[in-house]
């Protein structure tokens, strides 16, 4: 190493993102939610607190949920990222964004991108369990994303719905399955 890499700001990554490959010089001040938003126009994650206490930036990263407001891009060479954008696949919406909306489960919307990235990895953490997850359990696993509108009870609706039709059971019990919408 010489003196000019020792004083280097920018550095060369990989990442991939919804599937497709990317190679980007980053500044190493910039978040891995400034790269998505601001270099690869991915303004699906957004920019609430900016320091990790709402979750409007939740990505999945390797498939685990992270706020990407918190992560210095650099470090995040060679990984595989998930945006709300890259939750649809090509026969349509992703049964979230599907459960969402027949719930209702938005107002604003601002925090909806970082709760649909949220309850994905919570599907993807709770895939071995039989049936959807209770509702108790379902608020603490989403409470890092907070809601300013109080969509709470609807977004709890549509994730169990979510998980329910991926386990091919009806969502009853608790606050699940509400087919006359919400409250
Ligand atoms: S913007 Fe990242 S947690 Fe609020
Ligand atoms: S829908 Fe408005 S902040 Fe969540």
């Amino acid at each position: 190493m010489d003196a000019t890499d020792t004083l280097a700001t920018s550095s060369g990554i990989a990442l991939t993102v919804n599937d497709r490959p990317h190679t980007l010089t980053v500044d190493h001040r910039a978040t891995l939610l400034d790269v998505l938003r601001d270099r690869l126009g991915l303004t699906g994650a957004k920019q609430g607190c900016d320091h990790g206490q709402c979750g409007a930036c939740t990505v999945l990263l390797d498939g685990r949920r992270v706020n990407s407001c918190l992560l210095p891009a650099v470090a995040q060479d060679g990984r595989a990222v998930t945006t709300v954008e890259g939750l649809a696949g090509a026969d349509g919406p992703h049964p979230l964004q599907r459960a969402f909306l027949e719930q209702d489960a938005f107002q604003c919307g601002f925090c909806t991108p970082g709760q649909l990235c949220s309850a994905a990895g919570v599907l993807a953490e709770t895939a071995g369990d039989p049936a959807p997850t209770d509702e108790a359990t379902l608020r603490e696993l989403l409470s890092g994303n907070i809601c300013r509108c109080g969509a709470y009870p609807a977004i709890v609706r549509a994730v169990r719905q979510a998980q329910a039709e991926g386990r091919g059971a009806s969502a009853t019990g608790a606050g699940a399955g509400n087919e006359e919408g919400p409250a």
